[in-house]
């Protein structure tokens, strides 16, 4: 057999960013050559402490903001060169679910998966996408005002699995839920990549990521300081190792801080 037929084929990453690094106006250096990629049918989880530059690298996914330098590619397509055709191939969803409160449930996933392309869905199948997240029925006709934070987000990610996109982007989605609710969430995020979705969600729930992803990047100030696949990670434990590479960061960090005062 020639090499070429021994040749596993990978497939092409769904999410990928490439050098990315991202200096706003102020001089603040969010990120700093970024690389990461996700491929179909993988979680990436990204962890760092507030700042660390999480949220940037999904706003740049989602041309919310540009990058200064680098790229990122959804589906091969470069995000700020074809805005349009990257974001038809990926859903969203974010800590604090923006959807309209004086809409119930229903009229909240019709409008927004309307505004997102799909106009082809009946109520029976609004109605089966919020039983799947857990919604109850109770609530479907009720206006989201009413509704806690994790109903909310239930919304938010049947929204997402509506626009039935290759791609989702997870902003700390279970940040502010209760422990039952992050739970449910995390098996639901699980289900989706099992279907094949490429998943990057950042996240400060240390626990979760390690259960969950397949892929496990800690960034700090902007750096990607480690990276661990799912395997490497097991017997780790992955709380200490957090604090290690922050700990060693910063060491690093004050150690050329006083090599160039002293220079
Ligand atoms: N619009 C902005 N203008 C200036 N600085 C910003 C802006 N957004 C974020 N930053 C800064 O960029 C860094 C990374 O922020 P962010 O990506 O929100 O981190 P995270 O989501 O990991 O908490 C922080 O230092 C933050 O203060
Ligand atoms: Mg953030």
């Amino acid at each position: 057999m020639d090499d070429q037929h021994n040749e596993t084929i990978k497939q092409a990453p769904l999410l990928e960013a490439r050098n990315l690094t991202k200096v706003y106006e102020d001089g603040v250096k969010a990120l700093d050559n970024l690389q990461l990629k996700v491929h179909p049918g993988e979680i990436f989880a990204m962890l760092g402490g507030n700042g660390a530059g999480k949220t940037t690298t999904i706003n740049i996914f989602l041309d919310f903001i540009q990058p200064t330098s680098g790229n990122a590619f959804i589906n091969g397509v470069d995000v700020n060169k074809d805005p349009l055709e990257a974001k038809k191939n990926v859903a969203f969803v974010s800590e604090n679910v923006q959807l309209y409160p004086n809409f119930t449930a229903i009229q909240n996933v019709d409008f927004f998966v309307r505004l997102g392309g799909k106009s082809n869905y009946k109520r029976n199948d609004y109605e089966a996408a919020l039983l799947r997240v857990g919604l109850q029925r109770e609530a479907f006709d009720k206006k989201l005002k009413d509704f806690s934070k994790g109903m909310r987000q239930k919304c938010g990610i049947a929204i997402a699995i509506l626009k039935d996109a290759p791609a989702i982007l997870l902003d700390e989605p279970t940040s502010g839920l209760d422990p039952k609710a992050g739970k449910e969430f995390t098996r639901l995020v699980g289900e989706l990549r099992d279907e094949g979705k490429a998943i990057l969600m950042s996240t400060h729930d240390i626990f979760r990521a390690k259960e969950i992803a397949d892929h496990v990047g800690i960034l700090n100030a902007g750096v990607l300081v480690a990276q661990k696949t799912y395997n490497e990670l097991k017997g780790v434990n992955l709380e200490n190792l957090y604090v290690e590479y922050m700990a060693g960061y910063m060491e690093e960090a004050t150690g050329s801080l006083i090599n160039s005062l002293a220079e």
